[in-house]
């Protein structure tokens, strides 16, 4: 008789996968959905990879990242001890769940933030406890640093508001908080602030960092992670021995050494950013002030209205003419407004003509 497969075990069998944001196929496309960088990557980045393209390809990637994380070191002022390497800063987040979670050691996050946090302790088994954000996105001090659970996943700036929250604020999380906090600054070259500078004094605060938006390498998977000897010390233990390929690793030195470039693109997103939110409150819309590389806004119809079906409306509305945004309906603080990826002026230029001839936008007879 032939062998069965076996049954997953029963918290994998209910699991309901992450969605991504939709990566279109065909042309024409304005993709405003997944917060990627409008600037291309510094061009010594396709030059580093063709040159660890030939025929190093048939040998193991160094192990341990250790260039890059070196260079990352050198970058951040911190001890090579203080970093690791990973694929993408979603392996980052993984490998902390599995590390220092589990069916008695429950993983906590701010509601709504980034959507994937669930899926990774669902995966794990890992109960879950929800800290509810506050009507304007401000960050709950108190409520954080109260909450019962091993780990807490705080997204700065946060996502999907894309509001910023003050080094000060964040230290006194990590000051009273019992577990590890970890700060997923995924949006952080945006931002005025961050919380790389509490580390020394933080024992138990993990910064997670990705090359996916200020770097505009979401394509590569290169993230990293900044925390105590100790800490990453645990995540080395459970990581793939070869989690960076050899493109990968050569692509992120490359960039992290194209300072000149990155600075250019940060600023030209921030400028753009701000220019948008002007454009859309000359509109009558509110907008989160945004310290991250896109903007969540509320729209309103012809009539001055808001609410989850003028937000769903504009979203189909956009989306017929090809241009992607991001549409939560799930949560009452995101049903009723749209977050929107900061592009190229031209890109912006677009997204404003298509809302002005929505024709929802048009006042009733
Ligand atoms: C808050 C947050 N963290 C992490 C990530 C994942 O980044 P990466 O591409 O490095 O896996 C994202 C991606 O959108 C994000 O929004």
């Amino acid at each position: 008789m032939a062998g069965r497969i076996p049954p997953p075990l029963p918290h994998v069998a209910a699991l309901e996968a992450y969605t991504p944001g939709t990566q279109p196929a065909g042309a024409g496309w304005i993709k405003l959905n997944t917060n990627e960088n409008p600037c291309p990557p510094a061009p010594e980045v396709a030059a580093a990879i063709r040159e660890a393209a030939g025929d190093a390809l048939r040998l193991y990637p160094e192990p341990r990242s250790a260039a890059l994380r070196a260079a990352l070191a050198r970058h951040h002022d911190l001890a090579e001890e203080n970093v690791l390497a990973v694929n993408g800063s979603d392996e980052a987040l993984a490998l902390l769940v599995r590390a220092y979670t589990g069916p008695g050691a429950p993983v906590g996050y701010l509601d709504p933030s980034y959507s994937l946090y669930p899926v990774l302790a669902r995966a794990a088994a890992t109960p879950q406890v929800t800290v509810p954000c506050p009507v304007d996105f401000s960050l709950p001090v108190e409520a954080v640093a109260v909450a019962a659970c091993r780990l807490f996943f705080l997204t700065s700036p946060h996502a999907p508001s894309g509001r910023g929250f003050s080094r000060a604020s964040l230290a006194a999380v990590a000051a009273s908080f019992s577990g590890l906090l970890v700060v997923d600054e995924a949006y952080a070259d945006f931002a005025d602030e961050d919380a790389v500078a509490l580390l020394d004094r933080h024992p138990n605060l993990v910064v997670v960092r990705t090359f996916s938006k200020g770097r505009s390498l979401a394509g590569l998977r290169v993230g990293y992670v900044l925390a105590a000897a100790e800490v990453i010390g645990v995540l080395d233990r459970i990581r793939d021995s070869y989690n960076l390929d050899r493109l990968a690793q050569a692509g992120a030195l490359a960039a992290l050494g194209a300072e000149a470039h990155h600075a250019r693109c940060v600023a030209e997103v921030k400028a753009t950013r701000e220019w948008l939110t002007g454009q859309l409150a000359e509109r009558g819309w509110e907008t989160v002030p945004s310290q991250a590389n896109f903007v969540f806004t509320t729209p309103r119809d012809g009539e001055g209205r808001s609410g989850a079906e003028v937000a769903r409306g504009l979203f189909e509305w956009l989306e017929s003419r090809k241009v992607l945004v991001r549409h939560f309906p799930r949560h009452p603080l995101t049903a009723s407004g749209l977050r929107i990826t900061v592009g190229t002026r031209r890109e912006m230029d677009r997204l404003l003509e298509e809302i002005d001839s929505w024709p929802n936008r048009a006042k009733q007879p």
